[in-house]
């Protein structure tokens, strides 16, 4: 059977993104695999409410880990699902992902978390319970993935925050990334067109997708194919933070916390332990440690007392949106 790859452009009509990962999906077609394509504008997805019944249908059993609104994003969940990889390029709307990207993204996690979906899974299946009533067994299938980000602006910075974000998408369902690439300086809608070495390498970003999936070793197919190493070890992103205390650092993307040194060249580099590693979001380690803390420790709704007399003032207080300054040039109609 062939393998399946989905891209998803979160741009404009015809433009960067979408040339982009079509043109990494048409390497791919070339190379024998079945592709689809999805711009993320096309569908109707609303924002992740918060009522966490995805979540608690899997800590209770009585849900399958979906959400209880059916739109759009059904569509993008069963292409996700049928997938070997996934190619995502995502502009940079101040200076990182866009509110669709995000949007999509708040419906993947928890809800699709591999450790929640698993756990639920697996005690289903010892209980006798149909295939029907249980987390979409194709959530724990091993995927790879190809991030693009993309920006208008011609320094660098301000696309800082767009290629970090997207691993929203990837983490939850231990997608692994196995491939980056951030393009900045594209403000018009057709500037990758005007820009062959970019385009050579998202026929790159093609090859590196399809050389991944068709992996005889696991090693070999998580194995990283961007063009630099990066400042993490684990994710190879550039984005990490310095503990209170100065002394160490976290990724902010993976989560791994390490030390650092500064080598010979005056190059900074990361040093993370293997159970630190094994602690990452991008690992089933890190992310059944966090869903264990969710199960086990997060306060349950209605366990405050006095909670009704306490939230009252809140309920009562509502001074509403400030009225409209006719002296002033505002957008509001008047
Ligand atoms: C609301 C908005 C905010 C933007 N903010 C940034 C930004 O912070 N940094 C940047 O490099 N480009 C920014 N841009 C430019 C887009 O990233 C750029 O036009 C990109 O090419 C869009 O991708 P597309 O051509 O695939 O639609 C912004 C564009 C819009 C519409």
């Amino acid at each position: 059977m062939k393998k399946k790859v989905l891209g998803i452009s979160f741009g404009r009509k015809m433009s960067n993104c979408d040339v982009m990962v079509k043109h990494a999906l048409m390497e791919c077609e070339k190379e024998g695999c079945e592709t689809a394509f999805i711009r993320a504008d096309d569908l109707n997805i609303s924002n992740c409410t918060g009522c966490i019944a995805c979540v608690i249908g899997m800590v209770t059993g009585r849900g399958r880990g979906y959400c209880v609104r059916h739109d759009d994003f059904d569509i993008l969940d069963e292409c996700i699902m049928q997938s070997d990889a996934v190619i995502l390029a995502c502009p940079t709307y101040e200076t990182s992902v866009t509110g669709r990207f995000k949007t999509i993204c708040d419906r993947i996690g928890p809800s699709h978390d591999i450790t929640f979906r698993k756990a639920l899974y697996d005690e289903g299946v010892a209980a006798g319970r149909p295939e029907s009533e249980l987390p979409d067994v194709r959530s724990f299938k091993k995927r790879s993935a190809a991030l693009i980000s993309v920006g208008g602006a011609m320094t660098e910075n301000w696309i800082a925050l767009t290629l970090p974000m997207m691993y929203e998408f990837t983490f939850p369902m231990a997608i692994d990334v196995i491939d980056a690439v951030e393009y900045y300086g594209a403000m018009a809608h057709e500037s990758v067109l005007g820009y062959p070495e970019m385009m050579d390498r998202m026929t790159k970003v093609g090859q590196n997708i399809v050389a991944s999936i068709n992996a005889e070793t696991e090693e070999d197919r998580i194995a990283w194919r961007g063009d630099e190493e990066g400042a993490c070890p684990l994710c190879h992103t550039r984005l990490l933070q310095l503990s209170h205390d100065a002394k160490t650092v976290d990724c902010v993307v993976c989560g791994s916390h390490g030390t650092f040194t500064v080598d010979e060249e005056g190059k900074l580099r990361i040093h993370y332990t293997k159970e630190e590693m094994d602690r990452s979001r991008l690992r089933w380690g890190g992310k059944l440690e966090h869903s264990t803390e969710i199960k086990t420790q997060a306060q349950p709704t209605g366990s405050i007392k006095g909670l009704k007399e306490m939230k009252a003032p809140y309920a009562a207080f509502n001074p509403g949106v400030f009225a409209t300054d006719e002296t002033a040039f505002g957008n509001v109609k008047k």
